[in-house]
């Protein structure tokens, strides 16, 4: 039987062409038993497990709930923002005390680069990463890996770029490891004040223009301007990023081929894309988000396979 590398899941960097493949396997049987009439399996019964989230979050917690559902687990929700972290309650603290209730697997985002790493070393629980500051998301690469596949039948060989914020993106760096080694071609795209001066050492191509990127690609992963994140001014106004890196309908249609949209939420509509393009036969922004439960699903049971009770 194939099991997976890992312990925890705190980014791509770590797991294996195996590993991703592995969870793909397992994602298939899980997005088959949720599209039933009884989408609940027992599969984690004796599982608890804690969403921990210091950042806001919409899909990734709502998913990661639900799979944790579909799958039978006992489930504890927790934010910061109504917590004790307010009254000055550290990580470690905050996380020991929800650990102290016998919780088997904690998943967590956190605004701090490492946060997840940091966890995994000083608690004994699975940690998986939600998304930790700039760094790394990875279960939103696996289920963006996961819906190139749906579409076009493979990663491997694909040509995908990576629009817009690539400095403050942990989807952009997640995604790229992990359509590499699947066997894909990255590409990033955006300002050059928004692409890190070393990001071609990753491997990944650079391209300043739009159109040249959309002609190049099989699929195009338009990312969200992060305002949240931008300590100082990045490019004039939003009105001139969208006209130079937004994807509009009239450039679409200016290729000579189709290619596949997608997009990772929340969207910025009229930004980084426009609302005819978003909600476009082109654009599968839907279909990551469904297959979000079934690849979380997927992860959390074969992390769950290494718990030590
Ligand atoms: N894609 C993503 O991480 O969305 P949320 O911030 O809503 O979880």
């Amino acid at each position: 039987m194939k099991r997976f590398s890992q312990k925890h899941l705190l980014g791509i960097k770590n797991l294996t062409r195996e590993d991703i493949e592995l969870v793909f396997e397992t994602a298939d049987n899980f997005k088959a038993i949720i599209n039933r009439p009884i989408k609940k399996v027992p599969s984690l019964r004796d599982v608890t497990i804690a969403n921990i989230f210091f950042e806001n979050s919409t899909r990734t917690r709502i998913s990661f709930e639900l799979a944790q559902k579909r799958l039978s687990a006992d489930v504890i929700n927790f934010s910061a923002s109504s917590s004790s972290v307010s009254k000055g309650e550290t990580l470690i603290d905050t996380v020991k005390n929800i650990l102290s209730m016998k919780v088997d697997m904690v998943v967590m985002r956190h605004p701090a680069p490492g946060a997840s790493l940091f966890l995994a070393k000083h608690i004994n629980a699975q940690i998986i990463n939600a998304g930790d500051g700039t760094h790394e998301h990875p279960t939103q690469a696996i289920l963006d890996a996961y819906s190139i596949r749906e579409k076009l039948g493979s990663v491997k060989g694909k040509k995908v770029v990576i629009v817009g914020d690539i400095t403050h993106s942990r989807v952009a760096l997640s995604n790229i490891f992990c359509l590499q080694k699947l066997g894909a071609q990255v590409m990033v795209c955006g300002p050059t004040t928004l692409i890190p001066k070393h990001i071609t050492s990753l491997g990944v191509k650079v391209e300043h223009n739009l159109m040249k990127a959309l002609q190049w690609c099989d699929v195009a992963n338009m990312l969200r301007i992060q305002l949240e994140r931008q300590e100082i001014k990045y490019f004039p106004s939003l009105r001139e990023y969208s006209m130079l890196f937004g994807l509009d309908k009239q450039k679409l249609q200016q290729l000579n081929k189709e290619i596949v949209i997608m997009h990772p939420g929340p969207i910025n509509r009229g930004v980084e894309i426009t609302s005819d393009v978003a909600d476009s036969t082109h654009s599968i922004i839907l279909d990551q988000v469904e297959n979000g439960v079934a690849t979380r699903m997927a992860i959390m049971y074969l992390l769950a396979g290494n718990i030590q009770k």
